[in-house]
């Protein structure tokens, strides 16, 4: 088995009940908790509390995306949650100077994380945004090389981006990898996916896995099962 269990389930319910729930059920079987959006939003700082005292370290996906000084004083807000979130994220479309007045605000006492370019978009989408979608893989590595420089810990990109990332960036670079899917899985809105075992190979640090779990008739048994695939 790898050494830290590099799953990291995603919450993703308005429900503090479901989700601490679901904490209680998978957490011998992950490494990691994320909380995003949905959650937060509908539940605040005792949702939180309530999913962190399950004793699994917290992801808190909110990925910021202001000014500078903005995102700097919202994590410094996120920072006074107890205990505090292991990873948060921003998004490195924000810029250097954002990423590294957030780096710069939050020091060491969380892993400060970039969004590259979102699972969910495929090359016909990023198009119809502007960018030049025969270049994603270009973009993202941009994008990957830019949150470096200012300071950042790693970044969440797709498991089809992990080798240019790997082969251009030093290793101890994050990459924390969405858009994960067993075979027989659905890919729901999930557009550039890899298998659990494909995203480890291709070099990822962590898989973020929601619905394959979250979604599953035992969550426990199907988080357990991703596992074993991985040993
Ligand atoms: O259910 P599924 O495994 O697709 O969930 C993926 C999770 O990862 C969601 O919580 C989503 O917000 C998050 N995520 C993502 N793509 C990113 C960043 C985060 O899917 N680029």
């Amino acid at each position: 088995m790898t050494k830290i269990n590099p799953i990291c389930v995603a919450l993703d319910t308005p429900e503090v009940g479901k989700a601490v729930a679901l904490a209680h059920a998978v957490k011998p079987h992950v490494g990691m908790m994320k909380i995003g959006m949905e959650f937060f939003y509908a539940n605040g700082v005792a949702g939180y509390e309530a999913v962190a005292c399950e004793g699994v370290p917290i992801f808190l996906d909110l990925k910021l995306h202001d000014i500078p000084t903005t995102v700097a004083q919202g994590l410094l807000s996120l920072l006074k949650l107890s205990p505090a979130p292991a990873i948060m994220n921003v998004h490195c479309s924000g810029g250097f100077d954002m990423m590294k007045a957030a780096k710069d605000a939050v020091g060491d006492r969380v892993k400060l994380i970039g969004v590259t370019i979102l699972t969910s978009l495929s090359n016909e989408n990023i198009w119809t945004t502007g960018f030049d979608a025969r270049k994603t893989d270009e973009h993202t590595l941009n994008l990957a090389r830019l949150a470096l420089e200012a300071g950042l810990d790693g970044v969440v990109c797709s498991p089809l981006d992990l080798a240019s990332i790997r082969t251009s960036l030093p290793r101890k670079f994050l990459t924390i990898v969405p858009g994960i899917r067993p075979t027989d899985a659905s890919s729901h809105d999930q557009k550039r996916i890899a298998t659990p075992r494909a995203a480890m190979a291709a070099g990822a640090n962590f898989l973020v896995i929601g619905r394959a779990i979250t979604s599953a008739p035992d969550p426990a048994a199907a988080a357990a099962a991703i596992l074993e695939s991985l040993q």
